[in-house]
């Protein structure tokens, strides 16, 4: 979603800026801007679509800067479009901001403004700040954007300059994240530390509702009241990285690749293989808090609550305790019961969705404790939480989550051994968890091998407009996200159920032309499973099987068969979704859709 970058400094700040832009692009976006300040005035470019198109534009018109503010946008408040990018101006041009966040209120400032005969050129709320900060300047843009701040209601993360100040960018933060990177007489701002850790590792993190004033040289930050607050730096442990897609052709892909490794990364240091269980050095909750707890909260969104849906089978199933998982953007308006006993696991591969944030907040209010599973070191959630197990999946840059969700599914399975082992698992059985746990990387490396049959089948099935995703027990998270997946990036309409449920209702779209995509790896629940399939098939539906090796009961039913290795029920979700991803990416391919940035979706939903 829209990525704030700015840079101060005696280096050519458009430069610094357009690749701090380019390093924000995994984000999603629509349109593009920059705004600087060149003899005294506010200089600027805006364009809609890629990065490329605004570097070409700045280019043509030579600007040399040593400031810079700049923004990809993803449309929330008017379509996307050059008028509607970022930067915004005051009627006076004046000065210039660029905005990450919604202004809630923005309807009823704009019409008191239009009324007062201020003119607006776009149709965003982020133009609304801008002419309200330019309305309140008397001459002090510090006291402008101090009483313009208290007007607005929402969440938001701006970065602003104003001609008479060339020497500074104002960066504000409330309930959405904002970093300040401190280099050699030099600063930059971002919505993320990725972009500018080739530059510099010392950063401050701006808190809810703090402003600063960024020069090269000097960092000051205020508070609410205007007060000027000390902010200690921290030294960020992240590595540089120079983000390829290698012999790839997409980062999709590559992801999707990266998944043998990142499952080793997962577990690497986590078990103890003679005892039967897991541990985690960052788990800073001591053992009586753990074997106290009688309730599990799943929070998270999108394939981060798919995770969470199969840890919530695994932890009722294998430690017997109580577990829901719940999509936090609906959570967070449900007025929860929170009880002492209860842990709160928060799952975030970008550790900044806006809705499990919130969540998180509601549920830190109300004295629970926090446990984040999350891939992006010094995030929000991070920061939020009591602790974190950290996924250590590599950069995700693909919008669509694959490698993330592995993690998070290898990560939960070691938390659920652990609080197993803890309560009423017995070390043999501990034992051979472990053995499917570490089996799993060649397990997915096999699955990868079989690209090309995978790539066959997609070929054949990229015309249809309509999927189900069917599968029981386990597999039915794993159905969810298998038709997730297709949706996001091949743009076809694809329902997730569980196989069992199908003759309430859904059935009646079953025919000729909507085939189903059967996640057969459960063993509990195969028989049955297989009934439901030839309930399909009865009325000519199509099925696609993702069935075990050794699976013979499926050969009679489906059309297609992608065989995946043979492990337990509960890690079977991770070879399954692993041809999910890999079907969907073919398909999209064939359809010549926008693998890594589909089109209207953001990889941090950094608002409601
Ligand atoms: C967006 C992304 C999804 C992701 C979801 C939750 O919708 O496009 O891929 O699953 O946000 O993101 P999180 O970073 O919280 O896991």
């Amino acid at each position: 979603m829209c990525g704030i970058f700015g840079y101060i400094g005696s280096r050519d700040a458009v430069k610094i800026a357009i690749n701090g832009l380019k390093k924000l692009e995994y984000r999603g976006y629509d349109s593009a801007g920059i705004a600087g300040i060149k003899d005294g005035k506010i200089v600027s470019a805006k364009e809609l679509g890629k990065i490329t198109a605004l570097e070409k534009e700045v280019a043509k018109m030579n600007l040399d800067l040593h400031v810079a503010i700049s923004q990809t946008r993803w449309a929330t408040h008017g379509k996307p479009s050059k008028i509607n990018a970022h930067p915004h101006f005051d009627a006076t041009h004046q000065l210039a901001l660029v905005h990450n966040g919604i202004i809630e209120n923005y309807e009823a400032l704009r019409t008191s403004l239009k009324d007062k005969g201020v003119h607006f050129v776009s149709d965003t709320d982020t133009e609304v700040v801008a002419q309200l900060i330019g309305a309140h300047y008397k001459g002090d843009i510090l006291k402008a954007v101090f009483e313009t701040l208290p007007l607005l209601k929402g969440a938001y993360a701006i970065a602003l300059i104003h001609q008479d100040y060339p020497d500074q960018i104002i960066a504000i933060s409330h309930n959405a994240p904002l970093v300040i990177g401190i280099g050699e007489n030099e600063a930059f701002i971002s919505s993320d530390t990725h972009s500018f850790v080739a530059h510099t590792r010392e950063v401050v993190f701006l808190e809810n509702s703090e402003v600063a004033v960024i020069k090269a040289d000097k960092l000051e930050v205020f508070n609410t009241a205007l007060e000027q607050i000390e902010k200690k730096s921290e030294q960020l442990s992240i590595e540089a990285i120079e983000s390829s897609k290698g012999n790839y052709e997409h980062y999709t892909l590559k992801e999707i690749h990266d998944q043998p490794q990142a499952v080793r990364n997962a577990l690497s240091g986590r078990f103890l293989q003679e005892y039967g269980t897991a541990s985690f050095d960052s788990l800073n909750f001591d053992v009586n808090e753990l074997l106290n707890v009688k309730r599990i909260l799943i929070l998270a969104c999108g394939t981060s609550w798919h995770a969470g849906y199969m840890g919530a089978y695994m932890l009722e199933d294998k430690a017997r305790i109580p577990v829901q998982a719940e999509i936090a953007s609906e959570f967070r308006y449900k007025n929860p019961i929170v009880q002492n006993d209860t842990l709160v696991i928060a799952i975030s591969q970008s550790g900044e969705t806006a809705d499990t944030i919130a969540a998180v907040r509601e549920l830190k209010a109300k004295g629970a404790k926090i446990l984040a599973l999350c891939n992006v070191e010094g995030s929000t959630l991070v920061r939020e939480a009591d602790s974190t197990l950290f996924l250590r999946a590599g950069q995700e840059i693909g919008v669509c989550s694959t490698k993330a969700f592995t993690s998070q599914v290898v990560i939960l399975s070691l938390f659920t051994l652990m609080m197993a082992r803890m309560r009423h698992m017995s070390k043999q059985d501990g034992q051979e968890f472990l053995k499917a746990l570490e089996r799993l990387p060649d397990q997915i490396d096999s699955i990868l091998k079989n690209s090309a049959h995978i790539e066959a089948i997609a070929k054949k099935y990229a015309h249809y407009e309509n999927f189900f995703y069917l599968g029981r027990h386990y597999m039915y998270p794993a159905s969810l996200e298998g038709a997730l997946k297709l949706k996001e990036i091949a743009y076809i309409n694809a329902n997730g159920y569980p196989a069992g449920e199908m003759k309430h209702g859904p059935i009646a779209l079953i025919n000729e032309n909507c085939p189903t995509v059967a996640l057969c790896s459960n063993n509990l629940t195969h028989e049955k499973l297989l009934s439901n399939l030839m309930e399909v098939k009865s009325r000519n539906g199509l099925v696609i099987a993702i069935a075990e090796e050794g699976d013979k009961g499926i050969e009679k039913i489906a059309d297609e068969i992608i065989r995946v290795p043979a492990t337990i029920d509960e890690l079977a979700c991770i070879p399954a979704v692993v041809v999910t991803q890999l079907l969907a990416y073919f398909i999209a391919k064939e359809r010549g859709a926008d693998i890594d940035q589909p089109r209207n979706l953001a990889k941090a939903v950094t608002v409601e």
